[in-house]
């Protein structure tokens, strides 16, 4: 069975493996990078983003969670944003999303996303943005599988940003 779970101390050495099949390629969602930081001080920095109070300036509270199976393999990460600040209305969205390489194109995207889902409603929200680069199909396949519908497409950068909701 597929969860969502906070990331431990004891998660370590597969967070380490988990985050070294990205390569290249851009972490997402961006909270799981460990690029600047060590595992620990990723934690440390996770719980500092749950509250208001601690949470980085212009930031809104967050929680991070990752996909695990049945052996505790991490298949992905999920971060969900507790409320919408400007930025996250027209670009961000309420939540985002990636799938380890190696676990792609195997309908995981999709449960984690509805298991975020769920969570979202735990916090009251009822309705959840979710937004996806123009011609991120994985992503925005993933997004209308679980309920989304397109209200619009934003320019933020010179990039078109896909705008979709799902009421909970
Ligand atoms: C986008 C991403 C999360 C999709 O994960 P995934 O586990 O492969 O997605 P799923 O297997 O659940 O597939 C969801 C749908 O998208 C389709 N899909 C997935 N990847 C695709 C791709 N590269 N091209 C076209 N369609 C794709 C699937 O066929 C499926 O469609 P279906 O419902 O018609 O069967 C994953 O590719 C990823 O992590 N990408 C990098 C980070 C990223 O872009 N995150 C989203 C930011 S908004």
């Amino acid at each position: 069975m597929l969860k969502l779970v906070k990331l431990t101390p004891e998660m370590e050495d597969e967070f380490i493996g988990y985050i070294a099949e990205w390569g290249d390629e851009r972490i997402v969602p961006a909270a799981t990078s460990t690029k600047e930081k060590t595992y620990p001080e990723m934690l440390a920095y996770m719980a500092l983003c749950e509250h208001k109070e601690t949470c980085p300036e212009r930031f809104v509270p967050d929680r991070t969670y990752v996909l695990i199976n049945e052996t505790n393999r991490i298949l992905g990460a999920v971060n969900l944003r507790l409320e919408l600040n400007d930025y996250l209305l027209n670009f961000g969205g309420h939540i985002g999303y990636g799938i380890r390489p190696s676990e792609r194109r195997k309908g995981y995207a999709k449960e984690q996303l509805k298991l975020a889902l769920s969570i979202a409603k735990s916090f009251g929200i009822d309705k959840v943005l979710i937004t996806c680069d123009n011609d991120n199909k994985g992503s925005f396949k993933t997004i209308v599988a679980c309920g989304g519908i397109l209200e619009d497409k934003r320019e933020d950068n010179g990039k078109l940003i896909r705008r979709y909701w799902i009421t909970l």
